[in-house]
């Protein structure tokens, strides 16, 4: 791993310790944080809706009320029982108006102390408690390569559902980040998990931690928590925390969109050039929002050929504006 070039950020610039009175003492101190009623309930209400409608869209029998159709042969292709990358669906108009939600934008503008910010192209979650047709294991990880230093990415879903202890979602070790460095100072192998992306596919940004890597975490004072959170709060993590996601085992389905911002000043010119192909032709990115930009196509795959439901571009297009162009990358500010 230690061998492929990485791309550096240009500068770190949360190494101050200030305080600040709000969320970002909580995340500087362990690098995650919950915040609180993002959007209204009302809003989370309305993209929970609009994540069903999407499912319902592509005509597979899936119904919410059904708990039989809850299979794969019902939905389309997911990660992870849950994760969806595929299918335009990065950039239907709900993921961008849940970009857009100004006290969103607001949190990486805190964040990062620039108003000058670009959005990662993220995936939703949407994971339907109680699957009986998913293999499902712990796949502890971070997604930032060692070669990198310092905070550089910071992930964020916004919650749209109740998420009690067992409705499933987000797992932190938290304070990992902050041994990030320590943790990395002696060689390390990712662990060989089933759910481990071909080396092909060039994630850069993704070690897999075995258990004895959770435990030394552990044995250092970090704690591994299940996130409970309430319909419009918003986690944000620094990409060098470990973290996964748990499938839900109560009644309650997981709705979830992931959204990452990152200063555009962190970008290339290249990385905006590709990162304008894949907003032109609704194409995802990983979770980084100025580096990692592969505008390839990874084709939605059932029983080893590409789902006919496959598209190339959302049901739902966004309503471009000035601020979406902007997050986007495609425009400066
Ligand atoms: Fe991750």
């Amino acid at each position: 791993m230690s061998s492929i070039q990485i791309e550096t950020a240009s500068s770190n610039l949360v190494a101050s310790v200030q305080t600040r009175g709000d969320w970002q003492d909580e995340f500087q101190k362990y690098g995650c944080v919950v915040i609180k009623n993002v959007i209204t309930p009302e809003r989370a209400s309305y993209y929970r809706d609009k994540q069903i409608q999407w499912l319902k869209k592509f005509d597979l029998g899936f119904d919410e009320n059904d708990e039989s159709t809850w299979t794969a042969d019902h939905l389309p292709v997911s990660f992870k029982g849950g994760m969806y990358f595929a299918y335009g669906a990065p950039h239907e108009k709900m993921a961008w108006e849940a970009r857009t939600e100004p006290a969103v934008i607001d949190i990486f503008e805190k964040l990062w102390g620039t108003k000058e910010i670009i959005s990662s192209f993220d995936g939703m979650n949407i994971s339907l408690p109680r699957r009986k047709d998913l293999n499902w294991s712990p796949w502890p990880h971070c997604d930032q390569n060692p070669d990198r230093k310092g905070m550089q990415a910071v992930q964020g879903l916004l919650n749209y559902a109740p998420n009690g202890p067992n409705d499933g979602g987000l797992m932190l070790m938290k304070g990992s980040a902050n041994l990030f460095d320590e943790f990395f100072a002696h060689k390390r192998e990712s662990y060989d998990h089933e759910d481990a992306p071909p080396p092909e596919a060039q994630f850069m940004d993704l070690f897999l931690f075995s258990k004895e890597d959770v435990k030394w975490f552990e044995d250092r004072g970090c704690e591994l928590i299940k996130v409970n959170m309430e319909p419009g709060d918003f986690v944000l993590w620094d990409s060098r925390t470990m973290h996964y996601a748990c499938l839900p085992e109560g009644k309650q389905i997981r709705h979830v969109q992931y959204i990452c911002m990152t200063p555009r000043k962190f970008a290339t010119p290249e990385a905006l050039e590709l990162k304008k192909e894949c907003f032109e032709n609704f194409v995802g990115t990983t979770h980084w929002p100025h580096c990692n930009i592969r505008p390839t196509k990874e084709k939605p795959m059932r029983d080893g050929v590409v789902c006919p439901k496959d598209r190339n571009e959302p049901f739902e297009k966004p309503d471009v504006t000035e601020t979406i162009l902007r997050l986007a990358g495609v425009e400066a500010y």
